[in-house]
């Protein structure tokens, strides 16, 4: 049985940027050496596991594309899609919030944490009422009247339409959430009392580890009053983690883990699928002295500096390595492709400057080619071709890629690249993306407080 069959890809995922940060300016910044430093983490005071799920059907691979739109509103905000392919990429962790238990997508490329609230209204994408069960989320919600911590945030309101028309709205609740062992209280936690949504009956929401600047708390009681100006940010669950002193370190750190083909071929839900750590390093083994820490990066790097702002974990990149690479400037020297890349466990896949994937791509035996399915194009190759080295520079260490993690089967003896090209019509231009094909091979530890991120490669498993 194939993995997906290509009918079921993706549109496109989508990724939330302020639209008058989005115009082009200045040069992007260099890179800054001198903060580069090599350090070995403590291990974690608290860790859970991953589990995951394999896509399978269309509905989740929307729910997806949806999950990177993070939009607030579109007039506030202009919709850049960050991504063109979604395969296999939800990486779901057990989540408490007010007692209740919920299944949430760890995505580091968000930073609301929200459930949809019992008893919702489920609306069709044209905004009629449709059965609460069409918009198949893993649970009926979260019940305020069954928690013992529940507390309304009175006046304000959580709204956030995503680049496929989808939305959520409603109430917010102030909550105590607990991750393992990790338990925090009074977290902004939105409850969406209004969906139009198409899930895939196993995900209940979002567990968004990024920064405040991508939250969408609204200063009025009426969702549909929401904008810009009335924005309030807040910090989500990590910055109030650190905040009431529940971890050591101000870090947390994820390990994903590669599902076995037999995994990834039959099975719904997959448990142990990689950890995440808060307050130290997942404890997996690692090649100690290939540990580097980068600072995060402000964006958009088009901009002046001093009008940037934190919004994903942005790293930069010195160059791409795989046999031809020498010969292509934006390998060479990663910062002529504009150098911001964001670490994303939403994603599955790489997503590099055009040259550098087609530089690869011909360094497949044979060379892999581009296909063209429901509109995204994608760089694709027989599931028995020679895959290339290929490892990523970053503040001077060189991580490597297993060859499993750089072909994704997609039906039909064809694999799909798991570094694919950014550009084109559906991914913005001035993204590029580090998914979960490399996630795999290393463990990330992300400092949103000190604004770093410390990458270590894994032992080869
Ligand atoms: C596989 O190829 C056949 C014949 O070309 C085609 O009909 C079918 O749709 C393909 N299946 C997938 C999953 O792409
Ligand atoms: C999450 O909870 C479900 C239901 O309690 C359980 O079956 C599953 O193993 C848990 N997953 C993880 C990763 O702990
Ligand atoms: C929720 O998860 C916690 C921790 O895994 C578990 O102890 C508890 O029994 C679960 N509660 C329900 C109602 O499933
Ligand atoms: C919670 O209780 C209130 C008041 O009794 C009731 O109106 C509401 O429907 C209940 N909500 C749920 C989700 O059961
Ligand atoms: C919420 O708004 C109402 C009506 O404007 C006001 O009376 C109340 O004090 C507000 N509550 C908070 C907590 O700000
Ligand atoms: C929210 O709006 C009220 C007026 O409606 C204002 O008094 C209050 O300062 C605002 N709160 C924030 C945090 O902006
Ligand atoms: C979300 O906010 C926009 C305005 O920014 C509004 O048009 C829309 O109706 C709101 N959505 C919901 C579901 O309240
Ligand atoms: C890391 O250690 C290995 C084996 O101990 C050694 O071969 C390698 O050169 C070291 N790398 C660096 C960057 O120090
Ligand atoms: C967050 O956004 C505000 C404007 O809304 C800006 O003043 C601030 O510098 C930003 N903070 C960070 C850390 O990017
Ligand atoms: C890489 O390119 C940038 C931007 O053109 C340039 O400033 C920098 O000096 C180059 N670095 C190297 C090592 O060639
Ligand atoms: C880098 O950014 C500039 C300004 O936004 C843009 O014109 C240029 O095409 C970008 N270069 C690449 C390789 O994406
Ligand atoms: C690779 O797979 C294709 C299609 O299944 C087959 O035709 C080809 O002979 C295989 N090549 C090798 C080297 O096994």
């Amino acid at each position: 049985m194939n993995i997906l069959s290509l009918s079921s890809l993706a549109l496109a995922l989508f990724c939330a940027v302020p639209g008058h940060l989005a115009s082009p300016g200045t040069q992007p910044d260099a890179h800054h050496p001198a903060l580069y430093s090599r350090s070995v983490l403590p291990a974690a005071s608290y860790s859970v596991a991953f589990s995951k799920k394999v896509p399978r059907r269309k509905a989740k691979v929307d729910a997806l594309a949806a999950l990177r739109g993070s939009v607030v509103s579109r007039n506030a905000y202009k919709t850049v899609p960050l991504a063109g392919s979604n395969l296999d990429t939800d990486y779901l962790v057990n989540v408490t919030i007010g007692g209740q238990n919920f299944s949430l997508i760890i995505d580091s490329g968000s930073s609301d944490t929200w459930v949809p609230q019992a008893g919702f209204s489920c609306f069709d994408l044209t905004g009629s009422p449709v059965p609460q069960t069409t918009c198949n989320f893993g649970s009926t919600g979260f019940n305020p009247n069954s928690s013992k911590t529940f507390e309304l945030y009175q006046n304000v309101s959580f709204n956030q339409t995503y680049g496929t028309s989808e939305y959520v709205a409603g109430p917010i609740a102030l909550e105590t959430v607990s991750i393992g062992a990790l338990e925090v209280s009074r977290q902004v936690v939105p409850i969406p009392n209004v969906a139009a949504w198409t899930g895939d009956g196993v995900l209940s929401g979002v567990l968004g580890l990024a920064f405040p600047n991508v939250t969408s708390l609204f200063n009025t009681s009426d969702p549909t009053t929401a904008s810009i100006k009335n924005r309030i940010l807040y910090d989500p669950f990590f910055f109030t983690a650190v905040k009431q002193n529940k971890v050591e370190h101000p870090y947390f750190s994820i390990a994903l883990n590669r599902p076995t083909a037999e995994q990834a071929e039959n099975d719904l839900y997959t448990p142990n699928l990689g950890l995440l750590a808060f307050g130290g390093i997942a404890p997996v083994p690692v090649i100690h002295n290939t540990s580097v820490t980068v600072p995060v990066l402000a964006y958009p790097p088009t901009i002046a500096e001093s009008k940037r702002q934190f919004f994903w974990y942005t790293l930069p990149i010195d160059s791409y390595n795989f046999p031809g690479s020498e010969n292509i400037p934006e390998a060479r020297n990663a910062s002529l492709g504009n150098d911001t890349t964001v670490l994303d466990t939403g994603t599955a896949v790489n997503l590099v400057p055009a040259p550098v994937a087609a530089g690869y791509a011909a360094a497949f035996g044979p060379p892999a080619e581009l296909i063209t399915v429901s509109g995204v194009t994608l760089y694709a190759a027989q599931c028995n071709a020679t895959v290339p080295q290929f490892s990523v520079t970053i503040g001077g260490q060189a991580f490597s890629m297993d060859p499993r993690d750089q072909l994704v089967p997609f039906g039909n003896d064809t694999c799909v690249l798991g570094t694919q090209a950014q550009g084109g019509p559906l991914i913005a231009s001035d993204f590029h993306l580090l998914g979960d094909s490399f996630l795999r091979n290393v463990v990330a530890t992300l400092n949103p407080i000190d604004r770093e991120i410390t990458l270590t490669q894994r032992v080869p498993y």
